[in-house]
């Protein structure tokens, strides 16, 4: 199920390269038509990636779409740091979307999640 995991490396932070966050990707059962805009799912606050279970891989199977799953700073397996607000939040999720190549995504959010998902769709259609 889990076809690949990425870990924070910390070794980015001595050279002050944007920190990675960790993520699981789920490839759809019938491959992904890269047509379609990826689905990323976002956690709540105290919680993680594993959150999800397997909800990722029955939507991805289903819809064709990739499905990313990220840990928010602070969570999971990401990088720890003493700045933590809404704005960095949705800021890590921009900078995530460019590292995975998507300048769109299906985002859906839980408690915390949902507000990053809404702040960031708000923010986009602002400066679009
Ligand atoms: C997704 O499809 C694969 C292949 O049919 C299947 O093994 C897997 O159980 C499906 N995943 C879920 C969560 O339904
Ligand atoms: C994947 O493809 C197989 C074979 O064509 C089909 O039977 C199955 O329903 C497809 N699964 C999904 C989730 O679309």
């Amino acid at each position: 199920m889990i076809i690949l995991w990425i870990a924070n490396i910390s070794f980015s932070q001595l050279f002050f390269a944007p920190m990675k966050l960790a993520y699981k990707v789920f490839e759809p059962v019938n491959g992904s038509n890269t047509r379609l805009s990826p689905l990323i799912f976002l956690h709540g606050i105290a919680l993680s990636k594993e959150y999800w279970g397997n909800i990722p891989q029955i939507i991805a199977n289903n819809t064709g779409r990739k499905a990313y799953v990220p840990d928010t700073r602070n969570h999971g397996e990401s990088f720890w740091s003493e700045e933590f607000n809404d704005q960095l939040l949705m800021e890590d999720l921009f900078c995530f979307m460019d590292d995975i190549k998507a300048p769109k995504a299906v985002l859906i959010g839980h408690s915390m999640g949902g507000f990053i998902a809404c702040k960031a769709t708000l923010t986009a259609v602002r400066n679009s």
